[in-house]
This record gives structure tokens, sequence and C-alpha cells, in this order.
């Protein structure tokens, strides 16, 4: 199984470069960010788009916001190594501006096959970029921490909205809110597990 999404993932990767997308971001970028993590996840992360450290590194969530993540996933009783992290955008757009809408849509089919590859039971976005592909106008302050199934592909996908760790690094309000977000996750997976067995 593993092996086969292995292979799966490989040539996401593959065509991505084959297929030339976002020339302009690729020529900037150090490195092609495909994701990083456990590809039998029940949960995947997905971020706006990798910033300096990532692009230096070629891994997703590895600066400051990255450093908060993994404070909040351990917060929350969840490895790091036990998650699958990735972005909509998977070049860095130069001088870490908001990757654009053209660039957003032109990654999102590769975002698809990911997830189709790894098939999570729950799809974690970090805020609006990766949300708004999911729950187009839905806003994030009114539906974060609450678990959205949604038509996805011949079947469904669970979507939990969450804030962005960068967004929430200085914002202690909005800090508060995203641990106990976090802290919601092993729980909502556990229903699902559960609705599943009861089905
Ligand atoms: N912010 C993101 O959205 N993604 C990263 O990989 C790093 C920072």
């Amino acid at each position: 199984m593993t092996n086969k999404k292995q292979v799966l993932l490989e040539q996401i990767k593959a065509d991505i470069v084959e297929n030339n997308i976002c020339p302009d971001l690729a020529r900037e970028a150090t490195n092609l960010v495909m994701g990083d993590g456990n590809i039998d996840a029940d949960i995947v992360l997905i971020g706006e788009a990798p910033g300096k450290n990532e692009d230096e590194q070629g891994l997703p969530f590895v600066g400051a916001a990255g450093k908060f993540l993994d404070t909040m996933l351990e917060g929350a009783g969840i490895s790091r190594s036990d998650v699958y992290i990735t972005n909509i955008v998977k070049y860095r757009p130069p001088n870490n501006r908001d990757p654009q809408p053209d660039e957003k849509e032109a990654f999102w089919p590769y975002l698809v096959r990911q997830l189709d590859a790894i098939r999570p039971k729950i799809v974690v976005t970090l805020g609006r970029h990766s949300m708004e592909y999911f729950l187009p106008g839905r806003k994030i302050s009114e539906i974060h921490g609450q678990p959205k199934r949604i038509p996805f592909g011949e079947s469904k996908i669970v979507v939990v909205p969450l804030y962005h760790p960068a967004a929430a690094l200085y914002n202690g309000g909005m800090r508060a809110t995203l641990v106990e977000d976090f802290n919601k996750l092993l729980k909502i997976i556990e229903i699902l597990k559960n609705e599943k067995e009861n089905t």
C-alpha cells in the first residue's frame, strides 16, 4: 500500500515539473516543496505556500510558523511524524507574498491527487488560502475548528478549517483559539472512526 502511494506521489511531483506549473515561481524557487510526513496518515495538514526556510530545505513548515505548528501538534497529542503536511502552492512566492488565485488554481489538481493517494481521515486547512478551495464562500472566523463533510470527487471528505499558525503566532486571542482547535482533532477522528464502525 505504502509503496503504491509513494509511486503515486512521486508521479504527481514529476507531473508538476513536466507540465511546467507556475513557471515564474519555479524559476525563482530553490525547491519544489511537495510535502512531508506519514503517507498513511489519518491527518493531512494543508498550508498556503513555502516561505524562505521551506524553499531552502525543500520541506513544508520548517520556519517559525512550523515550530509553532510542531508545538501545537505535540500539545494535542499528535506527533509530527504521524501526520502529512503540504501546501496548496508548492513553490515559494517571491518575498513571501500571498499566493495568487491563478497559482492556487494551477496547483489545485495536484493537491487533489495527493489527497486521493493518501486518503486521510481528515484534511486540516491552515488559513483561508487552502480553506477557500474546499469550503468556498465560508468565513474562517465562523467555522474554524468545525468538521465539515464535503463532496470530493466520487466520495466525501471531512475538512477541519483552522487559522494559519503564522497569523496566530503574534496574536494572543487567535493563538489561544488555534491551540483549542488543534486539541479537538483527535476527538474528531475518534468520532469519525466510531461512525464508520457503526454503519
Ligand atoms: N506557511 C505555509 O503556509 N506553509 C509553509 O510551508 C510554511 C509557512
